[in-house]
């Protein structure tokens, strides 16, 4: 049964039967690393921040992780089918409130209660998933918009306010490829009840060069950093791409990609807000653009930081790594990994739970479904940081009795110590207790 009652950032709730936060989980959101001064991810945040400065930008650096499932969806336009809300993707508190499962959560919130033209809302947030070196049910993204009052500028002139801010920004000589129309009839249609294509293209051009500057002081300092460490680095120009996207709040809609290690990384999702966003913040008059980008992701690549478990990590040989880094960022190093310990894989096999179909055909049972992600909770619940990963390695149907079976491997390797053979099967032997317990399955 749930909790009667669970307090989140001095808050109290209460839980019904969709509660599904695990205590690690719970546990991690006293924890506020991206606001920890010379952690990683707040150094990001800082970097980040930089590029947007007041009085134009303001941050919001302090919102409940706890919000309505209106505040996360609804108020966002997300069609009550959509996957995100499914109870296997995200965790609730009860029907109603959930942990942010983004920052957009609270764009709402500020387009309605803030009086600066553009804010930034950096936040933990939370999603079920894989377990695996880049998978970690707690992240961090930060938020921002830019905004013009079309009742302010002179004239109701939008276009040409927008591009008078522009001509005020830097510039950059990075190459930038941006092959998609500006629009799409259904995806990314113009918000022609609103404004013109003419606005929307100014708006899309003070946003492009704005998130461009971002990335380009994101790569640069990732670049310093690597030479720094390397002195044979090499420094290969930067390079990025707009690529088309689909957002329910923004039309039209883009991600930013940038060539890193032979791919195309995929570093932030924006667009045009829509105006129902706004309208219903109260702020009709107001359009701009919006962005959000994750940044345990970034903050990996800026320090080479090879597993994310590390960010959570309370080990002095992770954390005195980045001392005094938060006052000065030009002496942002790469991390310098500490004694990597040993893999030590364990298998893990079972049988789904068959049920009986209703009239008792025991000629065709069906069987019990298991959601990926509750395995992968369960793992992580028992034996938290100490799994590297875990995944899926083998399925079958037995042809007679058509029951399914699954096989988990599951990494066990602590990021501050070397296992013991010992402790390792102790622990398997809790996961296993775990996966009977909680999914009925049968232990091969
Ligand atoms: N919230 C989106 C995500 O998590 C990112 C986004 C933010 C996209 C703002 C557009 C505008 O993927």
């Amino acid at each position: 049964p749930p909790p009667k009652t669970v307090t989140v950032n001095g808050k109290t709730y209460t839980p019904d039967e969709w509660y599904n936060v695990p205590d690690n989980v719970l546990a991690a959101t006293n924890r506020k690393i991206f606001l920890q001064k010379d952690h990683p991810i707040s150094i990001t945040r800082q970097i980040l921040e930089s590029k947007f400065a007041a009085p134009e930008y303001l941050p919001h650096n302090d919102f409940d992780p706890v919000v309505s499932t209106y505040e996360n969806f609804d108020s966002l336009g997300f069609p009550a089918d959509h996957p995100g809300r499914a109870h296997s993707e995200s965790f609730y508190i009860n029907r109603d409130t959930l942990l942010r499962t983004h920052t957009s959560a609270h764009e709402s919130a500020v387009f309605r209660s803030s009086n600066s033209d553009g804010y930034l809302i950096s936040a933990d947030v939370y999603r079920r998933d894989e377990i695996d070196r880049s998978h970690y049910p707690v992240f961090h993204q930060m938020e921002g918009a830019r905004t013009w009052d079309r009742s302010k500028v002179p004239n109701g002139d939008i276009a040409a306010a927008v591009y008078a801010d522009l001509a005020r920004m830097p510039t950059h000589n990075v190459k930038v490829e941006d092959p998609h129309p500006p629009f799409h009839a259904e995806r990314n249609p113009l918000q022609i009840a609103h404004h013109t294509a003419a606005e929307a293209e100014a708006i899309t051009a003070h946003l492009k060069r704005s998130l461009e500057l971002m990335v380009v002081e994101i790569f640069s300092r990732a670049k310093a950093a690597a030479a720094k460490q390397d002195p044979n680095y090499v420094d290969e120009p930067l390079r990025m791409r707009w690529v088309e996207a689909y957002f329910p709040f923004t039309s039209p809609s883009w991600e930013l990609e940038v060539y890193y290690a032979g791919d195309w990384l995929e570093v932030l999702g924006s667009g045009v807000s829509k105006q129902e966003i706004l309208s219903e913040a109260g702020v009709p008059s107001k359009l701009g653009w919006a962005f959000g980008i994750g940044l345990d992701r970034i903050a990996m690549l800026l320090f080479k930081i090879p597993d994310i478990r590390l960010f959570w990590s309370q080990d002095e040989r992770f954390l005195s790594q980045f001392t005094g880094v938060s006052d000065n960022l030009d002496t942002l190093k790469p991390f310098v990994p500490f004694s990597k310990h040993p893999p030590c894989y364990r298998d893990v096999s079972f049988w789904l739970r068959s049920i009986s179909p209703a009239g008792g055909n025991t000629a065709s049972p069906t069987t019990h479904d298991v959601h990926n992600n509750d395995v992968m909770e369960i793992i992580r619940d028992v034996a938290g940081d100490i799994v590297e990963d875990a995944k899926l390695v083998d399925e079958f149907t037995h042809p007679k009795t058509g029951r399914r079976s699954m096989c988990y491997r599951i990494n066990y390797r602590s990021l501050e110590r070397t296992l013991t053979n010992a402790e390792t099967s102790d622990l398997h032997e809790r996961v296993i207790a775990a996966l009977k317990e909680k999914l009925g399955v049968e232990i091969r």
